[in-house]
């Protein structure tokens, strides 16, 4: 590998794909942003690539060849543990499941922090917010035992609609994406959508009976989510988080907090835990 100076990886690029054929190999360009504490540009470098890399192998491709202390957080490189998250070619995505041959082969791939949380150094930053934000949601509350052998009888369809949200692996790309939280950096008012998808878990689990919709109104800011779905689009296990998980919620807030019928109803039969309306795909 050769490491061309700023400026060069737009002749190199142009220049590499008859090189390329020549030889039988590929080699790619890459635009890398290297600093610290937000501060900071993008570093040019070039690394060989095989059929079946993914973005994550050719960064520690370069680590290991041409920059040595290019931080970099990644574990499991296989789409489990939700480390490497960053920016590919201004996208939200896992590095380590984004394959080099989705890629537009004729530019350079840039490579960037997440820009929603704090930089640390390189392609790492400080999400340690996100672990903030979950004991501040009431925990998981079960009703008690349907049986005397305390066990509880519980419907099919009722297991099977929070099962979606269990998929997450926090890795904070929806998080990343979200305008909330990326473009005005509201992190005092709002949540994000991941922790709107733990708190659809737990309000939609069939055997919760806490009710979270005056936090969901009042702290947790859901009434800045306008639905753009920018979260489910980065999801990187297609949690539909807007259709299943945001906007059974705002019903939820609406219904117990706006509708005088409904607060009627609920004074006089207690509140109802689950609502036909969560199901998922619903758009209503
Ligand atoms: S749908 Fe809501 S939570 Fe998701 S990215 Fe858009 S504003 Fe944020
Ligand atoms: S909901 Fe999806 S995008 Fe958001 S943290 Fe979980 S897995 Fe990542
Ligand atoms: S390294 Fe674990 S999700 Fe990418």
């Amino acid at each position: 590998m050769t490491a061309p100076t700023t400026g060069a990886v737009d002749a190199y690029t142009a220049a590499q794909a008859a090189q390329d054929d020549a030889v039988g190999h590929a080699t790619r360009a890459f635009r890398v942003w290297r600093g610290a504490d937000g501060a900071g540009a993008f570093h040019d470098y070039v690394a060989d690539v095989d059929e079946g890399m993914v973005v994550l192998d050719a960064i520690q491709q370069i680590q290991a060849s041409h920059a040595n202390d290019l931080a970099v957080r990644w574990n499991c490189k296989a789409g489990k543990c939700g480390s490497c998250s960053a920016e590919i070619n201004g996208k939200p995505k896992l590095m380590c499941m984004t394959r080099m041959d989705e890629l537009p082969a004729d530019e350079p791939v840039t490579v960037e922090p997440m820009r929603a949380f704090p930089h640390v150094r390189d392609l790492v930053t400080d999400v340690s917010w996100n672990f903030r934000v979950k004991p501040r949601i009431q925990p998981f509350t079960p009703r008690a035992p349907d049986a005397p052998d305390g066990t509880w009888r519980i419907a099919q369809e009722d297991v099977e609609r929070v099962q979606e949200f269990r998929k997450c692996i926090e890795c904070f790309l929806c998080q990343d994406v979200c305008h909330v939280l990326r473009d005005h950096q509201l992190h005092d008012e709002f949540v994000g959508p991941r922790y709107l998808v733990y708190v659809a878990a737990l309000e939609m689990h069939p055997l919760d009976i806490a009710d979270r919709t005056t936090e969901l109104k009042d702290q947790f800011g859901l009434g800045y989510c306008n639905i753009t779905k920018c979260c489910t689009t980065v999801c990187p296990e297609h949690i539909t988080i807007t259709d299943n998980a945001i906007i059974p919620l705002k019903e939820r807030v609406v219904d117990r907090h706006y509708d005088p019928l409904r607060a009627l109803v609920r004074l006089v039969r207690g509140p109802p835990k689950h609502d036909s309306r969560d199901t998922p795909g619903s758009k209503r």
